[in-house]
């Protein structure tokens, strides 16, 4: 009988895409995914643990699964970040965890399997000695770059692909360089030629992905550079996209802003994660710039690629941010105009040197500010969309609609969702479209020749 293997994902990109390769291997081993949990023989739980409130998810998910495993044996398996971070730990807090794994360990799924299926064994034998070896951990990892693994993505538009792993830029808030270790990146040919196989295939969509795209290179030889990279890239023949998450504003370099503004296939579309608009609290999260200097970029961006869209990342409450420094923020905000942002509260990271900084920030505080730059944002990402009244834009097509069936869902170079009514076999498609109507995170039109 064929055995059924579930991948829950939580976080960024970077773990959708690992997520992929967990699917992958476990095809290869002859499982079949579902979504379903109840017909499930395996569930992995690929964690994240950037932000608090991760975790409660995280634990809720466990309590699920736990009723699973009580019921019909189901295996559980943790993977990810918060696997990485806690280790052996989550296993006081819920024993019934089967595996715990790091990132850089998804190459050895098998072997663990394999393990966790032998010491069952045993235990069904009442053999069982040292209660220990229950469970498998594998949480280690080394400056190697981990093995390759092809995924087959479950979307076929949108193909992901790790460039680089790591981060070696200790923001001060930040716990990913503890879980994800430092830089490493894979060689520039291997990328393009993977690139090549993904545009063969059909993929309209390659998105680059590593902590920070821009430091693409450190570690390896002359010349192979992000701008090259995305040079090479958008040399391969056929009609896809190039998307890029995420980079450093600080290492913004002038070569990949012209790479992009020479070549329409690299998405009108560029993350900036600001964090602050305060020349001080950049300063003491380590990030490397100022506000002028981040509004240089902006500017830089802006004129140079005339029709590129932004988006952000910011956090609000940092420790020691003063009502003045927040309003700096705000003010980044109203002149950088994104399309979107992301906003957070900072909540601490165990660990990290902010988590130990004195002057933390009141959660009161906290929700406020958040809250105002929320409406700030809304109103900035409204008069954004408004630009695009009248104008054709060359979307993607990307499928039915998931709140409106009747209509089919795209997106623009500038990554801005457009729904319109048109037959679902243009999925896949690029398509030319008129925009009539603009809402604050949506824009609807219809086909034109
Ligand atoms: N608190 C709040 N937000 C955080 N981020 C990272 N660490 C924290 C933290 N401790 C945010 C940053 C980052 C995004 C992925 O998550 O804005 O860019
Ligand atoms: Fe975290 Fe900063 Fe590295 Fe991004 S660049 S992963 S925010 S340490």
């Amino acid at each position: 009988m064929s055995k059924n293997a579930t991948v829950i994902t939580y976080g960024c990109q970077m773990n959708v895409n690992e997520s992929a390769k967990i699917r992958t291997i476990m095809e290869d081993l002859g499982y079949n995914i579902t979504e379903k949990i109840e017909e499930s023989d395996m569930v992995f739980l690929n964690t994240c643990t950037v932000r608090e409130g991760a975790a409660t998810k995280i634990y809720g998910k466990l309590g699920e699964l736990k009723k699973a495993r009580d019921a019909r044996g189901t295996k559980i398996i943790i993977t990810g970040c918060f696997a990485q971070e806690q280790g052996k730990k989550l296993l006081q807090k819920f024993p019934c965890i089967d595996i715990i794994m790091g990132n850089q360990n998804i190459s050895k799924i098998p072997e663990a399997l394999e393990k966790i299926e032998k010491v069952q064994e045993v235990i069904k034998a009442g053999k069982l000695r040292d209660k220990k070896l229950k469970h498998v951990v594998l949480t280690g990892y080394d400056d190697e770059l981990p093995p390759r693994i092809d995924a087959d993505f479950n979307n076929d538009i949108t193909a992901s692909m790790t460039i680089g792993y790591g981060c070696n830029n200790f923001c001060t808030y930040c716990i990913v360089p503890y879980v994800r270790g430092r830089e490493k990146y894979i060689p520039m040919e291997e990328l393009i030629n993977q690139a090549k196989e993904y545009v063969k295939k059909g993929y309209k969509e390659i998105m680059l992905l590593a902590q920070n795209v821009n430091s693409y290179g450190k570690g390896l030889s002359e010349g192979e550079t992000f701008a090259n990279l995305l040079q090479g890239i958008a040399d391969i023949e056929g009609d896809f996209l190039i998307r890029f998450i995420s980079p450093h504003p600080r290492d913004f370099t002038d070569d990949v802003i012209d790479v992009i503004a020479r070549n329409p296939k690299i998405a009108r579309s560029v993350h900036v994660p600001l964090q602050s608009g305060s020349t001080k609290i950049l300063n003491d999260m380590n990030r490397g710039y100022t506000k002028e200097q981040y509004l240089e970029l902006v500017d830089k961006l802006k004129s140079r690629i005339p029709d590129v869209a932004l988006s952000t990342d910011i956090i609000v409450g940092f420790p020691g941010e003063t009502e003045e420094n927040f309003k700096d923020t705000l003010d980044v905000v109203k002149k950088a105009k994104y399309d979107t942002a992301f906003m957070f509260m900072y909540s601490i990271r165990t660990g990290t040197k902010a988590g130990e900084m004195e002057e933390q920030i009141e959660e009161e505080v906290k929700k406020d500010r958040l809250q105002r730059l929320i409406s700030l944002q809304t109103e900035m990402s409204n008069e954004v969309s408004k630009e695009y009244y009248g104008k054709i834009e060359r979307v993607l097509v990307e499928g039915a609609s998931r709140k409106n069936k009747d209509m089919l869902s795209s997106r623009t170079s500038s990554n801005k969702v457009v729904l319109f009514k048109g037959d679902p076999s243009l999925k896949g498609q690029f398509v030319n479209i008129k925009i009539n109507q603009c809402k604050t995170w949506t824009l609807y039109g219809e086909v034109v020749d």
